[in-house]
């Protein structure tokens, strides 16, 4: 029996990962940096306010998911074919990217873009500007916006996502 349990030993410290060696000059950051970039941003949702200083900065960037396809959000990146760059979103008037061709209801609408009239945008783009040419239904789900409202808060105004 002992003998079974020693080789059950010898086999197990066999099978154990090699200890790590010294990093190397790997250019991805490593999972202590991304925790403390994640952390750093969450505290930006922190310090935003209500209600989205109770937002999850991780879930609105998920959320953001259904825009990427047609919006960038970095700030040197160009404005996509099929839609506006989103950096600096809030407090830009609407309709304000030089290099994208808006609708005619988006270049002679006369607002700026705040977290008010963002969430009645998100809510239903129709409904809120009718005539506007971006073809999204709209998010219906309250926490979903919120998140996604405070990632925009965030990420918008951080020179890269
Ligand atoms: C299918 C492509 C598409 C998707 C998906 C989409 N958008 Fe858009 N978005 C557009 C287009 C096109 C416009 C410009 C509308 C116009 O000119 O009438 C626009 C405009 C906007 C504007 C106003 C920009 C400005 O410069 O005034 C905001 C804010 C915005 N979108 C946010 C979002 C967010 C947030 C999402 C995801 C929840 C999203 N959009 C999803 C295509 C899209």
């Amino acid at each position: 029996m002992r003998q079974l349990i020693l080789a059950a030993i010898v086999a197990l410290a066999a099978c154990s990962p090699p200890a790590p060696s010294s990093p190397t000059s790997s250019t991805a950051p490593d999972a202590g940096e991304a925790q403390a970039l994640a952390a750093a941003l969450q505290a930006k949702v922190a310090a935003l306010p209500k209600p989205y200083d109770g937002a999850d900065y991780e879930a609105g960037r998920r959320a953001f998911g259904q825009c990427r396809s047609c919006h960038s959000i970095d700030a040197d990146a160009p404005s996509r074919g099929t839609g506006p760059n989103l950096h600096g979103i809030i407090g830009r008037k609407i309709g304000a990217e030089a290099d994208f061709e808006y609708s005619q209801a988006a270049a002679s609408a006369d607002f700026t873009w705040d977290a008010a009239n963002l969430d009645q945008w998100l809510t239903s783009p129709q409904a809120f500007l009718p005539g506007n040419r971006m073809s999204f239904v709209g998010v219906r789900n309250e926490k979903q916006r919120r998140d996604l409202i405070a990632y925009l808060m965030v990420a918008s105004a951080e020179p890269k996502e």
